[in-house]
């Protein structure tokens, strides 16, 4: 039998960001709105005759066993095991998954959470397991803050460290995103002394109007590349940080507008990555699973 499943990895952008508080496990408080673009990975699951699990290619740096997709596969086998499905991994078919890295990493578009998602939501498919989204969420959420929304499939209000989340009635502008060419390490912003941590609680409503995120004084601090891409992007409309970085976008009412600043970028900042997509309310994973 070979059962080959091919879902896409969405990319999110932080629409804003506040930190409102810490918890005594050195995890932020955040208030943050999710939004998905069309534009991401690639993961194609392929069932193995044997009960291995390989992925290819290898990302550079990043040891087979650490990736988030391979944490992902493990934890998914052992929630399995552990509730009664089978009695052992080795009863669960093998995989090969093949990625197609589009996203960067410490890009701040959570690309190695929503590959995590991605392969929970792919595996329970194909090993038949039939576990429900809160499940997938709550093993999504021991490998990472993000993961659970991308599990939920649908732009949200979260709360919490971003496991608390609630449908948000986001529009669905074109953006125009910019990689400005470094990798931020997500702990060294979330440790910085100068880290804002106690922004006012606010609504969900109040953060549908807009609002900042409040990584980006620390961001701009410690990675000037990203400061240069803000300012570089803010004469266009309003630009924001995603996540911790190192991405950072702007909203556009149509793709013709979205172009031309590509068209610009690519004559005035030839070295930045860039790349223009849509925002979505319904994540492109759930729109192909639906
Ligand atoms: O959960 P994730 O692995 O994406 O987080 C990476 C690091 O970012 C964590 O180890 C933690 O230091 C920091 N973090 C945080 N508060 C959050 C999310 C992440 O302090 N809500």
């Amino acid at each position: 039998m070979t059962a080959t499943l091919s879902l896409p990895a969405p990319a999110k952008l932080n629409r804003m960001l506040h930190i409102t508080g810490q918890r005594a496990d050195g995890y932020h408080e955040l208030q943050t709105l999710f939004q998905f673009l069309d534009h991401g990975d690639r993961l194609d699951f392929t069932l193995r005759d044997d009960a291995a699990i390989h992925l290819a290619p290898a990302i550079e740096g990043v040891p087979a066993e650490s990736n988030l997709i391979m944490r992902a596969a493990r934890l998914l086998s052992e929630a399995a095991v552990a509730r009664g499905q089978v009695a052992s991994s080795n009863d669960l078919p093998g995989v090969d998954i093949r990625l197609k890295k589009v996203l960067p990493m410490g890009g701040g578009l959570g690309g190695g959470s929503s590959d995590a998602a991605t392969t929970l939501l792919a595996l329970d498919h194909l090993w038949k397991l039939e576990l429900d989204l809160d499940t997938l969420a709550e093993l999504g959420l021991a490998l990472g803050a993000d993961v659970p929304v991308f599990v939920r499939g649908f732009s949200a209000w979260a709360e919490g460290i971003g496991e608390r989340l609630e449908p948000a009635p986001l529009d669905t502008p074109w953006f125009v995103v910019i990689h400005p060419g470094i990798e931020v390490a997500t702990p060294a912003v979330f440790g910085h002394p100068q880290l804002t941590r106690s922004s006012p609680a606010i609504s969900m409503a109040r953060a549908l109007q807009g609002g900042r995120n409040d990584c980006e004084v620390v961001v701009r601090t410690l990675y000037p590349a990203v400061a240069d891409a803000l300012d570089w992007l803010d004469q266009f409309g309003t630009a924001r940080l995603t996540g911790t970085g190192a991405c950072v976008f702007c909203a556009f009412d149509d793709a013709r507008q979205a172009s031309k600043v590509l068209g610009r970028l690519d004559s005035e900042r030839p070295t930045w990555h860039a790349f223009m997509a849509r925002g979505c309310n319904l994540s492109p994973l759930h729109a192909a699973l639906a």
